[in-house]
């Protein structure tokens, strides 16, 4: 009977602990200093959203960040889940309020491009989805730059959409040292260069290609994390993912990895809070 009772103490534990890890998330701060930089300013950034809602229609997400009053709002991929077609109609909605709050830029992650082929599932309600996205003024990016405001400052935004080879389940496919200045030409030298690349298995070659900070996502912080060791596996099924959360730094560079807002097929956050980032951009000597 005592045993009984501990396993049903326990099990009632795990379930609301899980229920507080998977729908309270945390804003995670970043500051990132650049002499390319004239002005103090701000932006936030979203990651594998997955459709998820924090409250009716994300108002407890949408609040959060409308008190941030970011300059910019930073899209790193996966707003929706590929599969569920109901995702599609929470991340426009999402996407409906984002756009009174700041100028919004959407970066892809897998579970986009995989709808762009012709063959899959979903490909349609896909591109109506992407063309009610566009309609609200989003600025959706595939891979391409463009100079942006952010704040006073004029910088170079980079989307890199990655093939869906680099996203091969088991395994890290290597990356052609060549593969982004093919696809995005040469970065930005003079003014802030700004990239938003969903996988951040290929954190050196965003860094090596100049991007003074780049954000990712796709990880999820490894839905697992052991204090101390990290994140346990990734959503490619790929076992302690190098880099999986944080402020990572080559250099005087920056890839930024968020644990991500969502979850999808696995819904399980161990020590591994969902996170928004807030980024506040500063000149060199403020
Ligand atoms: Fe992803």
């Amino acid at each position: 009977m005592t045993v009984l009772l501990i396993i049903l103490l326990a099990a009632v534990g795990y379930i609301l602990w899980q229920k507080w890890e998977l729908t309270k998330f945390q804003v995670t701060t970043c500051q990132i200093r650049s002499p390319k930089l004239q002005k103090q300013a701000s932006a936030v950034v979203i990651a594998d959203l997955h459709g998820f809602s924090y409250g009716r229609e994300n108002n407890r997400l949408l609040q959060q960040i409308r008190s941030i009053n970011p300059h910019v709002i930073l899209i790193a991929g996966d707003m929706l889940v590929s599969k569920y077609e109901k995702t599609y109609q929470t991340a426009w909605k999402t996407l409906a309020e984002l756009v009174k709050i700041a100028p919004v830029y959407y970066g892809y992650g897998n579970h986009e491009s995989r709808l762009k082929d012709p063959e899959r599932l979903n490909h349609l309600p896909f591109l109506q989805y992407i063309k009610q996205v566009q309609e609200l003024g989003v600025h959706v990016l595939e891979t391409e730059s463009r100079q942006v405001s952010l704040g006073e400052n004029q910088v170079m935004l980079s989307a890199l959409e990655l093939e869906m080879t680099y996203y091969e389940k088991g395994r890290i496919v290597p990356m052609e040292p060549s593969y982004i200045k093919d696809r995005l030409g040469g970065p930005e030298e003079e003014m802030f260069q700004i990239l938003l690349a969903h996988n951040p298995a290929y954190a050196e070659y965003y860094a090596q290609w100049g991007a003074d900070v780049t954000f990712c996502g796709h990880n999820h912080g490894g839905l697992i994390r052991i204090p101390g060791i990290g994140s346990v596996i990734s959503p490619q099924y790929t076992l302690f993912p190098k880099y999986d959360a944080g402020d990572l730094r080559f250099g005087n560079r920056h890839v930024i990895v968020s644990r991500g807002l969502g979850t999808h097929t696995f819904h399980v956050r161990i020590f591994n809070r969902a996170e928004l980032l807030e980024i506040k951009f500063l000149p060199e000597n403020s």
